[in-house]
């Protein structure tokens, strides 16, 4: 049996609807952010698939009530799929999001702690593991093996990310007879950030990823550094070359699948007419040439250094006064966690210090936009000279891809080393390197400068990768790795 005749039961955080009320009335939301718009393409091809989410709004939790098993929400245009929501404990959801996987999780798995300073582990982040990323793993893998029992035991659960470390192994135990893929769509460092976690918390979460069958990342240096992870921490046997591990009699396979977009989706809203608005406006105040950057106000993307090193630029550089503009199209993100609230204060902060300090008359070297505007980030893909994407590390980096195949202007890639997508578009992107800031200056000017020629054959090389690999060979490798585990 393929997996496609199999129920699938799909299993993430934020799931592809929030229901919402306005005037008395219910309102819905399509979902945000890469991991929704990659899945949504899935759940076209299965023929029984449930989508298992958190209740994050008081209306979800109000329809989490009126349908526990599930609803087919008409916004989806998909008969065939089933969401699922999950009510949590609010304490227990405030637990699992704010203190365990934002920030700790991300942060080590990004780099971000600044060791000297922090985290602090302290008796309230291990009560958070215990009654809020453990419950709340619980209370899912609970709704994933309801949902296999009543498929009679042989559905394939799909796994997504860093809030369900703990779940394969809860789902194994009760439905010994499933098959559990694990996508991780973050960076996975090497063994030694994960000795940030005091032993009980790092060991439940590589005993519980090994649950899966398949733990799939980005990139091969992350699947590696997994089961790397798995011989140092758990002292287990690992193969290298099969790229697998072995625990319990069974195995393990570790593998990569670079995440990437619907190529024609792209470029069906890049010519929509809200977006076409937005592209005349910022024709008509642009300047000669425009940098632009797309990001979640996350501090893993590094957005104050590249600020900084714009800052350089114009120093080095006095002859771009008023012919350039960098545009920054910041969505705010994670605001109940308090590290991030600060970085978006520091953002802020430097854009001011940065325009005062090289603002003549009306121009404003940064135009800083805090808001979710999809269609204007889509005008700015269009318009970009160069886009910037600094991150310190990045799982994959979807913007990247998505901007370079639908700019006009033979934009240039201005990519950092640590994404994800750099191993796919490095070569014909001007790298930079996330905490060098003269480097990232030049790195600016350079692509700033390039000749004509050089940036449209950039250009178009990277647009052959994306066009190549794009969001359904990112899924059919899953699947096909799937139909492996369910034959072998
Ligand atoms: O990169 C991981 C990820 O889950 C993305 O899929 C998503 O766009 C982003 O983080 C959003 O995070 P959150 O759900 O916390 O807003």
């Amino acid at each position: 049996m393929e997996a496609q005749e199999r129920r699938v039961i799909l299993v993430s955080n934020r799931g592809p609807v929030q229901y919402g009320r306005e005037d008395g009335q219910r309102t819905t939301n399509r979902g945000a952010g890469g991991l929704v718009t990659a899945l949504s393409g899935l759940s076209g091809q299965l023929q029984d698939a449930v989508w298992i989410c958190a209740a994050m709004s008081d209306e979800d939790v109000v329809v989490a009530g009126e349908s526990p098993s599930g609803v087919y929400p008409p916004e989806l245009d998909d008969d065939d799929l089933r969401i699922r929501l999950v009510a949590l404990d609010p304490t227990a959801q405030e637990d699992f999001y704010t203190v365990i996987a934002n920030p700790l999780l991300w942060f080590i798995q990004h780099h971000l702690y600044d060791l000297k300073a922090g985290p602090n582990i302290t008796r309230r982040e291990m009560h958070a593991f215990d009654a809020g990323y453990a419950a709340v793993n619980r209370s899912f893998a609970a709704a994933v093996a309801e949902e296999v029992e009543a498929a009679g035991g042989e559905a394939i659960v799909m796994v997504h990310d860093y809030h369900f470390y703990l779940l394969p192994h809860e789902v194994r135990a009760r439905c010994p007879g499933v098959v559990l893929h694990h996508f991780v769509h973050i960076p996975w460092p090497q063994p030694d950030s994960w000795r940030v976690l005091p032993p009980m918390m790092r060991e439940a979460v590589f005993e519980g990823m090994l649950g899966n069958d398949v733990v799939g990342f980005h990139t091969e240096r992350y699947a590696r550094n997994f089961l790397l992870g798995c011989q140092e921490l758990l002292d287990l046997p690992v193969d290298l070359r099969a790229m697998e591990v072995q625990v319990d009699g069974r195995v393990v396979r570790a593998r990569w699948y670079p995440i990437s977009i619907d190529p024609e989706t792209f470029e069906t809203l890049a010519a929509s007419p809200d977006v076409l608005q937005h592209e005349e406006d910022l024709a008509a105040r642009r300047r000669d040439q425009l940098v632009l950057r797309v990001d979640r106000t996350d501090p893993s993307k590094n957005i104050v250094r590249g600020f900084l090193a714009y800052d350089i630029l114009l120093q080095d550089h006095p002859e771009l006064a008023e012919r350039i503009t960098f545009l920054a199209l910041l969505q705010p993100s994670r605001q109940d966690v308090a590290e991030y609230a600060a970085y978006l204060e520091r953002i802020r902060a430097t854009v001011d210090e940065v325009n005062a300090k090289h603002a003549i008359g009306d121009w404003q070297p940064i135009e800083l936009h805090v808001e979710e505007n999809l269609d204007l980030a889509v005008a700015a893909y269009k318009q970009f000279d160069v886009l910037m994407v600094n991150a310190i590390y990045d799982g994959m980096n979807l913007v990247a891809k998505e901007s370079i195949l639908v700019n006009e202007r033979n934009g240039v890639l201005a990519l950092s080393e640590n994404t994800g997508a750099h191993d796919e578009l490095g070569a014909f992107a001007v790298t930079l390197h996330p905490f060098d800031l003269q480097q990232q200056a030049d790195a600016l000017y350079a692509a700033l400068t390039m000749p004509a020629q050089e940036r449209r054959d950039r250009r178009e090389a990277c647009v052959r990768v994306v066009r190549q690999n794009d969001v359904a060979k990112w899924l059919q490798a899953q699947l096909a790795d799937i139909d492996g585990t369910v034959e072998g």
